[in-house]
């Protein structure tokens, strides 16, 4: 038993020692041994960078592995306006287009606010196009030859809100796209302002039609 212990004892002091010892490097720059190195030090990827070539050496089997991934397919993006959120579910078709016409509502009351901020959108992003009344006549049109759209008042009278909103989204025919320049609720206000452009008008129209 005794020489259990002793044993036992020897061999704690062999082990201590040891580790004590290899302490001592003679290398005074060396962190000596490290447990889990990459905590310490974490592998820099850079975003963006093509690792297959680094400097003078090109590495076959890590090129053209991008380090910034695009997110997977189906990610909806996430804000805090769950209307922005989700996605737009109507495809961009002939059929689509019909469906929102008769679907697609507006999630905005037109309160005064909203119908403030439409115009402002429409400020920046329409007038150019659809003139500052919405009768087709903006300097694009006058002075660009670019195609001219039709008043809002007129041919476009009667359009239900869940076309223009689907027809903002996608573009149509000249018209291009403008989900990337608006969000869905700023596309939702600047509709609650073309709706009242639709109205409007059409008492002031008849008086042009008498000049
Ligand atoms: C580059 C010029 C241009 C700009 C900018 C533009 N539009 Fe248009 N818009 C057009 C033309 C041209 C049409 C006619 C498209 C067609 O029916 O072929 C049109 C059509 C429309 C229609 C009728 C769509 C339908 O379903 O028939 C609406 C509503 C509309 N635009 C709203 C807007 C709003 C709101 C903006 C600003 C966010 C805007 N447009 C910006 C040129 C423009």
């Amino acid at each position: 038993m005794k020489l259990l212990k002793m044993y036992t004892r020897i061999g704690l002091l062999t082990l201590m020692s040891a580790l004590i010892l290899s302490s001592c490097i003679r290398d005074e720059q060396s962190p000596g041994y490290e447990y889990t190195p990459d905590m310490y030090r974490s592998p820099a990827i850079e975003a963006y960078v093509d690792y297959g070539e680094i400097r003078d050496t090109i590495r076959y089997e890590k090129m053209h592995q991008i380090s910034a991934r695009k997110p997977v397919p189906g990610t909806i993006q996430f804000s805090d306006n769950a209307m922005n959120d989700m996605p737009y579910s109507i495809p961009n078709t002939f059929d689509g287009y019909e469906l929102a016409g008769k679907t697609v509502t507006s999630p905005l009351e037109s309160t005064d606010d909203i119908v403030d901020a439409g115009a402002k959108i429409y400020t920046n992003f329409c007038v150019q196009c659809h003139g500052k009344d919405g009768q087709g006549d903006g300097p694009v049109v006058v002075n660009g030859n670019h195609p001219a759209p039709q008043p809002f008042n007129k041919g476009l009278k009667d359009l239900p809100e869940g076309k223009m909103f689907h027809t903002l989204t996608y573009g149509k025919g000249a018209m291009g796209s403008h989900a990337s320049q608006l969000t869905k609720e700023e596309r939702w206000k600047v509709v609650a302002f073309v709706k009242t452009l639709q109205k409007k008008g059409e008492a002031e129209g008849k008086d042009e039609e008498k000049e």
